[in-house]
């Protein structure tokens, strides 16, 4: 028979094989400082065009002022147990009512993280006889969530219509056999490549179709639409989105999560999200730090159109030099160049050594092999200087790239970091 840990001794999964040579710079890399458009990595400056801090609250002097303050206030244990049992407080209820009204929805309900709060949410909207829906590229919390589920799901090729109406009669089919329902997710802004869920098209089908909307829009909520309720707001569909998510850990730079809702469906979930009512309550300091942050959303206009000014600058920049930067919809700008792993490890390490750029870096298989994806988030904290020095940066290495200098490096990247 074979232990247990055989399999972890020999395969360290499609991330962790890359360990010896990535981890400490290519994963797991230690940016130094406050959260900022600079940062220090490795003993030099770099500007971070890798944090989701869109409205540059995470480091906002107000922001810090509130976050210590309700630290000093109730330290980080306050309130102990979960909501249903002694962590329920009026300031929960109040940030909740809050959220609800920003996103234009009932009521809502905290999550302590956006990853298990989704799960649980999915978890909790299905049983046996419902069928899921959902588009192929969700984040991993969506396809945890569908994990958890014990009937019928079928995945859509990514904002297809096509394909979502082929599944939504095969859903049809097996629903009218079990007597359930369907749950169709999709993401307000799939966070990868920038592209907005086709939420009005969906909504369309409903016509068509019975089912039931949830939407994750954890990179929509506080940068799209007129007031920052995000991609359903963007495209005109808000009331049409059944269940909506987001986590507080982009715009808000914190950490929690919500779903808003009908008043009915959040007093059922309530009751039956498995990762609340078996979970501590989120700590004070969150929640009061979450209401400050909220505030700032609805007052300070200014920070979501200085996010734009740079997102509009960024990527017209980009495209005007001749650079692919897919069909993003978004705040999320990627950047597609041609190479092998190798060479997207040398010229990332070129990028940050001396051009002092700091952006992730998604290669195969999350996306075709022989592509390279560099990915940029543009936040409100970036200036004009930041975006022009990268602008030439790219120029630079596309060059580098083209000539076969990475090509070269890149054995010898490899060894280095062996
Ligand atoms: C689309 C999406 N959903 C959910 C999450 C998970 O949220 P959290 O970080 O609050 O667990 C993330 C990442 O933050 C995300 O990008």
């Amino acid at each position: 028979m074979k232990d247990l840990f055989d399999k972890i001794y020999k395969d360290k999964g499609p991330l962790g094989k890359w360990a010896s040579v990535a981890e400490g710079y290519f994963v797991f890399p230690k940016l130094e400082g406050p959260i900022a458009n600079r940062m220090g990595f490795h003993g030099r400056e770099v500007i971070t065009w890798s944090v989701n801090d869109y409205l540059g609250l995470a480091n906002h002097p107000e922001v810090r002022k509130v976050d210590a303050q309700a630290a000093a206030d109730y330290g980080s244990a306050y309130p102990m147990g979960a909501r249903m049992m002694s962590g329920h407080t009026d300031l929960h209820e109040q940030l909740q009512n809050e959220l609800a009204e920003f996103v234009n929805k009932e009521a809502a309900y905290l999550l302590n993280f956006g990853y298990q709060g989704c799960m649980s949410t999915i978890d909790a909207l299905v049983s046996k006889d419902d069928v899921i829906v959902y588009d192929v590229d969700a984040h991993a919390c969506i396809i945890d969530g569908v994990r958890l589920h014990q009937g019928k799901r079928f995945t859509y090729k990514h904002n297809d219509l096509e394909s979502i109406e082929k599944n939504l009669q095969r859903a049809t089919k097996i629903a009218s056999e079990t007597g359930g329902g369907i749950l169709v997710i999709s993401e307000g802004v799939f966070g990868m490549r920038g592209e907005q869920g086709k939420l009005k098209e969906i909504v369309a089908l409903k016509e068509k179709y019975n089912f039931r909307l949830f939407v994750d829009d954890a990179h929509g909520f506080g940068t799209l639409g007129k007031t920052g309720a995000g991609a359903g707001e963007e495209q005109g569909v808000q009331d049409q989105i059944d269940v909506y998510f987001a986590t507080f850990a982009k715009s808000l730079a914190s950490t929690g999560a919500f779903i808003a809702a009908d008043q009915e469906i959040i007093d059922y979930l309530k009751y039956n999200l498995r990762s609340q009512m078996f979970a501590k309550s989120l700590q004070m300091q969150l929640v009061v730090g979450a209401l400050k942050r909220l505030d700032m959303l609805r007052t300070m206009p200014e920070l979501k159109d200085k996010l734009w000014e740079n997102v509009n600058a960024l990527q017209s920049g980009l495209k005007a030099r001749g650079f692919d930067i897919g069909t993003t919809q978004s705040c999320v700008t990627p950047v597609y160049l041609k190479g092998s792993i190798p060479e997207a490890m040398a010229l990332v390490k070129d990028l940050r050594e001396n051009y002092g750029i700091f952006c992730s870096i998604v290669v195969y298989p999350v996306i075709p092999k022989g592509l390279i994806l560099l990915r940029l988030i543009p936040t409100a904290t970036h200036t004009m200087q930041d975006i022009e020095e990268t602008l030439d940066a790219f120029d630079a290495i596309r060059t580098r790239l083209d000539s076969g200098v990475y090509k070269r490096l890149s054995a010898a990247v490899a060894e280095a970091f062996a």
